[in-house]
């Protein structure tokens, strides 16, 4: 038979034993995201950006290569490179390397790229195309590029990172730093749609948590705007678009600009 105090004493460590599993799998689970939770993140983006991106891939496709083909008539300032035709190519958060086809022939390749993951999946990328010497992989982050003399690149890529990256201004900074004089920074990115429209305010609401699901991308960034306003580009040209790409998330990122800003 039991007292009301043995009642007392079983029910506290119920509660007791109810509270402390809760309280242990909620403290394995900060440790686990404190000490690996950005590994593990990279790691899911780096696995999920290869294949969700093939419809965009293969839709941009040619708008791209005209965007990009004006590469073609520029000329290294570096006398050596410039008689044999080479370009010093600096591709920032290249990814898996979604643009190697834009490149010219026999550019010399350097990438800045912050997640590691996505390095095999690179050179996979890379092994496509053996015109495109490749000089670097810096896993590093386009706001510091120590690893990249001043002055040394003819032509900076970035396509869909800037809406990532920490600081725009000071990975445009960076930019113009490692650009020789008359370099070129091609850019390809999407941006907050017109200030009155419902994507303007939907791009608002939502940002956080797509900044939160999509490896700290922002819905709401005027890129073209920050560009514009950057001191030390003597010409920007850009125009903005918008994707033929309407269906399901892709609606939300549909408003883009392309440019090119020469140092
Ligand atoms: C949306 S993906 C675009 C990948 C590729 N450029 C493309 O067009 O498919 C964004 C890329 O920017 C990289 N990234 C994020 N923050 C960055 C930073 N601060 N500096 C350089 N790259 C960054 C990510 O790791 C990722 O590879």
């Amino acid at each position: 038979m039991s007292t009301p105090q043995d009642d007392g004493s079983k029910n506290s460590m119920g509660i007791s034993t109810y509270l402390t599993v809760p309280i242990l799998v909620g403290l394995l689970l900060y440790v686990i995201n404190k000490k690996f939770g950005k590994t593990i993140k990279n790691w899911l983006f780096a696995s999920f950006w290869n294949r969700a991106m093939k419809e965009y891939h293969a839709t941009m496709r040619d708008m791209k290569k005209s965007h990009f083909d004006s590469m073609l008539q520029h000329k290294s300032t570096d006398a050596d490179l410039r008689k044999r035709s080479v370009l010093r190519v600096l591709e920032i958060g290249a990814g898996p390397g979604a643009n190697f086809e834009f490149f010219p022939k026999n550019s010399k390749l350097m990438v800045v790229e912050p997640n590691a993951f996505f390095e095999p999946m690179f050179y996979e990328n890379q092994h496509k195309y053996p015109d495109i010497k490749m000089e670097k992989f810096i896993v590093s982050s386009a706001e510091d590029m120590k690893e990249v003399e001043d002055n040394s690149i003819d032509i900076v890529v970035s396509t869909l990172v800037l809406c990532s990256v920490t600081s725009v201004e000071r990975t445009l900074s960076e930019v113009q730093r490692v650009l020789a004089p008359g370099g070129k920074f091609y850019y390809w990115e999407h941006v907050h749609d017109k200030p009155g429209t419902w994507l303007h305010l939907v791009q608002n609401l939502l940002s956080p948590l797509w900044s939160f699901l999509f490896d700290g991308c922002n819905l709401n960034r005027s890129i073209d705007q920050t560009v514009l306003g950057c001191k030390g580009f003597s010409q920007v040209e850009q125009k903005r678009f918008n994707v033929p790409l309407k269906n399901g998330l892709w609606g939300f990122i549909r408003v883009h600009v392309m440019g090119q800003a020469t140092k």
